[in-house]
C-alpha cells in the first residue's frame, strides 16, 4: 500500500489536550481522511458526517477484532463492543433494560448522596491543604462507587478499580504488560464474582441480572459473562471520570463560566453537553474495513483499519459554530460523544446524569477554584486545585 504523507502522525493517545485540539483543527482543515503510522497503522477519519456515516453502516465497518486500538488488557472480543450484527443486537438487547429512565433514576438518591459527601470532603481538604487533587478526590471515586452498586459489584473495592483503569486504560501504550497483568486481575474478579452467583448465592446489579438471562434460548455462558463484566467496567468507569475531571480542568481555568453556574444551575445540563462535545472523553474508536470503499476522495482497502475520531468531529466547523470555543451556553448540540450508530453508548443517560449531579453539588460546595499551576494538562492524571485567590 502506498502511504500518503500524513499532516500528523495522529496518535490519540498520551496527548495535552490543547495539543491534541490543534492537530484536529489541522486534520480538519487540510486532511480530514489520512493516515497515521501509529498501532501497526490506521486511517483516521475526522469529518462529523463521515463518522455518522460509517457509525450507521455496519456492513461496511466491521468492530472486529476489537474497538480498542491497541486493545485494553484483553484480546478477547469484549461483548456487546466488539460484536457485529446480528449477534450484537441479541447482546445489546440483554443490558437494555439495565438503563431504562427508571432504573437510572432509582440511583438518582445515592448520586446525590454521594456527590455531596465528596464535595463535602474537598471543602473540608482545602480548609487545611492549599492544594486539592479532585480527581483523586472526587471526580474518581464518585463515578466508580455509583458504578459498582449499579453492576453489583462490591463499592468498598473502587480504589482497586481504579488502579486497574488505569493500568489498563493509560499503561497499555508504554508498557502492554504491565494493562495485560491488570486485566487479568480483573478477568479474574469478575471470574470470582460469577461462580459466586452461580453457585447459588445472592448477587445483585447487572451481573446478577445477566445470570438469569438467556441468547438463542441457553443460558449465557461464563465467557460470556466475563466479557460483559470487563466490558462494563472498562466503559462504565473512566469515561465518567474523564469527563468530569476535564469539566472541572475547564471551569477552573475559567472562572467566569463558574460563576455563571454557580448563580444559574440549571444551565449546568447544557453545560454538560458542551464538555462533552469539545472535550470529547471517548476521542476515538476503531473500525475494520469489511470491503474496499472510499471515504472523501481516499481508497480505503478491506481489512485496513479505521480511527473514528469523535472528538475532532466534535469541532467540526462545518456543524459548529466557533467549534473550538468552550460556550457552556449552547443549546442544542447534537454531538458524537456517545457514538451514533448500533453500538451508540448504553449508558449515556447514565454518564450524563451522573455528571449533571456531580457538577451541582461541587459548584454548590467547594468556593471558587483554580489551577494550582499552569501545565499542560492531559485529561489523566492529578487534577490539582486551589481556591482563587490564593497563593
Ligand atoms: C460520559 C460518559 C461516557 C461516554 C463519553 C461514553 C462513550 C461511549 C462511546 C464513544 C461508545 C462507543 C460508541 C460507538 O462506537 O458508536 C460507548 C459504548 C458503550 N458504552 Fe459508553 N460512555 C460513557 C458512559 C458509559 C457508562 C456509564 C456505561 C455503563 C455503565 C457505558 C456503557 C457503554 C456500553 C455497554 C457501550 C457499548 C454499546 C454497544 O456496543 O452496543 N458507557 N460509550
Amino acid at each position: 500500500m502506498s502511504e500518503p504523507q500524513p499532516v500528523v502522525d495522529f496518535d490519540f493517545h498520551g496527548k495535552a489536550l490543547d495539543t491534541i485540539f490543534d492537530d484536529y483543527q489541522l486534520m480538519l482543515e487540510s486532511k480530514p481522511v489520512g493516515h497515521s503510522s501509529k498501532y501497526g497503522g490506521f486511517w483516521y477519519i475526522t469529518k462529523s458526517e463521515d463518522i455518522f456515516q460509517a457509525e450507521q453502516d455496519p456492513d461496511t465497518w466491521s468492530v472486529a477484532p476489537g474497538m480498542m486500538m491497541p486493545p485494553m488488557g484483553t484480546e478477547m472480543p469484549l461483548i456487546p463492543i466488539d460484536i457485529d450484527p446480528p449477534e450484537h443486537g441479541l447482546f445489546r438487547k440483554l443490558l437494555l433494560p439495565m438503563f431504562t429512565p427508571m432504573e437510572i433514576k432509582k440511583l438518582e438518591p445515592g448520586m446525590h448522596a454521594t456527590a455531596q459527601e465528596l464535595a463535602e470532603q474537598v471543602r473540608t481538604a482545602f480548609a487545611t491543604d492549599p492544594v486539592v487533587d479532585v480527581s483523586t478526590r472526587f471526580a474518581r471515586p464518585y463515578p466508580t462507587i455509583i458504578f459498582s452498586r449499579l453492576a453489583g459489584y462490591p463499592e468498598d473495592d473502587w480504589p482497586m478499580f481504579d488502579r486497574w483503569i488505569d493500568e489498563i486504560i493509560y499503561d497499555r501504550t508504554k508498557s502492554p504488560e504491565k494493562a495485560q497483568a491488570a486485566g487479568d486481575e480483573l478477568i479474574a474478579y469478575v471470574t470470582r464474582l460469577v461462580d459466586h452467583g452461580r453457585a447459588g448465592n445472592a448477587q445483585g446489579g447487572i451481573m446478577g441480572a445477566l445470570l438469569q438471562k438467556t441468547v438463542n434460548g441457553r443460558p449465557l455462558t461464563d465467557e460470556e459473562l466475563l466479557s460483559y463484566g470487563y466490558l462494563l467496567f472498562l466503559a462504565g468507569l473512566d469515561t465518567t471520570a474523564w469527563a468530569l475531571r476535564s469539566s472541572l480542568w475547564y471551569l477552573a481555568r475559567n472562572q467566569e463560566a463558574q460563576r455563571l453556574l454557580r448563580a444559574e444551575p440549571e444551565r449546568i445540563p447544557d453545560a454538560v453537553e458542551e464538555f462533552l462535545r469539545t472535550l470529547s472523553p471517548v476521542q476515538a474508536m476503531a473500525r475494520t474495513a469489511k470491503r474496499d470503499t472510499v471515504v472523501r476522495g481516499q481508497k480505503i482497502k478491506a481489512g485496513e483499519r479505521v480511527a473514528l475520531v469523535f472528538g475532532a468531529g466534535n469541532r467540526d466547523p462545518e456543524i459548529y459554530e466557533n467549534p473550538d470555543d468552550i460556550d457552556v451556553t449552547r443549546e442544542n448540540n447534537r454531538h458524537l460523544a456517545f457514538g451514533g450508530g448500533i453500538h451508540r453508548c448504553l449508558g449515556s443517560n447514565l454518564g450524563r446524569k451522573e455528571l449533571v449531579i456531580a457538577l451541582t453539588h461541587f459548584l454548590a460546595t467547594v468556593a471558587d477554584f483554580e489551577p494550582a499551576a499552569e501545565e499542560p494538562w492531559h485529561g489523566v492524571g492529578s487534577l490539582r486545585l486551589r481556591l482563587s485567590g490564593g497563593e
